[in-house]
């Protein structure tokens, strides 16, 4: 377990309780032996920053087994050819610059620059063999001085390093920031997409926060960081991935102007208190209010007697359904496409996941859609299944 660099700045306002790996999906065998740790949320005001107090070791999240595939989900393959077109636009007078993704997954992204210098470091072997399979430069291993340090000694300089659903998985952002100086040119671009904190505050969607989100950033606290670095963040782009991203441009010169939309997004975050501590407090008030009325229908549901399914075993499930005491009892089983988790069981609340190929025959009349940020991919899916209740956490 490691304590947050800046703990002792960090104000600790929202506790979560025990919670197990949100990727954690795990076989009947294991349940005794089951990791848990406390989740508390704190704030940061000197950097605006929202953190955890504390995280488990990246190795008990990233491992072998580690679930994500960045390519189960269709509109996650096509976002990510949109992202790889706005890099090529952006670099259209420098045809050969040289790329690097930081968890670069089952390389979804990074096989749209095949014809550049490109470089995948990805340190799940699962996903890791998926990049190899495409034809991906994938090394896999975590972003390191380690890892790092040939390309140092070749003086190699990339003009871009991206990362995407990574930059906030990773503990220690001042060992990342001096590595990413080390092998990004001057006016080099570091670009990462990440859950936005202003769209978690909007929605309530509380289930964001787990093991593997250290941070949830704000334009305010990445302009803050990064401005200490002597880099500047210049642009910031609303995302529909994740229930609602933001794609950071951080460039690698203090000097640089900085668009209007940023600007624009800097005075929204001061409006809205997204980068200051009474944003929290009003968080944390509606994250109670929404474990309370989630409580309610499902326990009203429940009472008449009725079955209730999950559709998408997410990550994001875990802290729904450990904080809000939602278990096998109430949830018979939840339905997904990915292999590893089918025939496995829900981390610390034990529902089973089944094939999602079973859903349409089993007939559920409840289904709580974990995979909220999914919800348009899914109904087009599921449109023929009629007089389904469709409900979570966020209505
Ligand atoms: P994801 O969006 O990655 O959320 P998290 O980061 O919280 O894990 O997970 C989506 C999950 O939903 C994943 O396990 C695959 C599953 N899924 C389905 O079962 N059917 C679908 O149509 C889609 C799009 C996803």
């Amino acid at each position: 377990m490691k304590c947050r660099i800046d703990k002792s700045k960090c104000k600790i306002f929202l506790r979560f309780g025990k919670m197990p790996i949100a990727n954690g999906f795990l076989k009947k065998n294991q349940f005794k032996k089951e990791y848990f740790f406390e989740l508390n949320v704190g704030f940061n005001k000197k950097l605006s920053l929202f953190q955890l107090e504390k995280n488990p070791s990246p190795k008990k999240m990233f491992n072998e087994n580690y679930p994500f595939y960045t390519a189960s989900s269709k509109f996650m393959v096509s976002h990510f050819e949109k992202f790889s077109l706005w890099v090529k636009k952006y670099f259209s007078n420098n045809k050969k610059f040289k790329i690097l993704e930081i968890g670069s997954n089952d390389g979804t992204f990074l096989k749209n620059f095949k014809k550049n210098y490109h470089v995948g470091i990805e340190p799940s072997k699962s996903v890791h063999k998926d990049a190899i399979k495409n034809n991906v430069n994938s090394e896999n291993k975590f972003f390191n001085y380690k890892t790092i340090k040939k390309y140092i000694k070749k003086k190699i300089k990339f003009d871009i390093i991206v990362g995407s659903n990574v930059i906030c998985h990773i503990p220690d952002q001042n060992a990342l920031i001096n590595n990413i100086l080390k092998i990004l040119r001057n006016n080099g671009l570091f670009v990462f997409e990440e859950p936005y904190l202003g769209s978690m505050y909007e929605k309530v969607s509380y289930d964001q926060i787990y093991d593997e989100h250290i941070y949830m950033f704000s334009a305010t606290s990445i302009k803050k960081i990064y401005e200490k670095y002597g880099m500047k963040l210049i642009d910031a782009i609303p995302q529909k991935t994740h229930g609602g991203s933001m794609r950071y441009i951080v460039k690698n010169n203090i000097n640089s102007k900085i668009s209007k939309r940023l600007k624009k997004i800097l005075f929204n975050e001061k409006l809205k208190n997204i980068d200051n501590f009474k944003g929290c407090i009003k968080f944390k008030k509606e994250v109670e209010k929404s474990k309370k009325r989630l409580r309610e229908k499902i326990l009203s549901i429940k009472s008449k007697k009725q079955k209730i399914c999950g559709y998408g075993a997410t990550s994001k499930s875990t802290t729904i359904l450990n904080y809000c005491n939602i278990n096998f009892k109430h949830i018979d089983c939840i339905f997904d496409t990915t292999p590893f988790k089918i025939g496995r069981y829900s981390p610390g609340t034990h529902i089973p996941i089944l094939n999602h190929k079973l859903f349409k025959k089993k007939n559920y009349k409840n289904v709580f859609l974990f995979a909220w940020n999914h919800k348009q991919e899914i109904m087009k899916k599921e449109k023929k299944l009629k007089n389904i209740n469709w409900f979570s956490h966020l209505n």
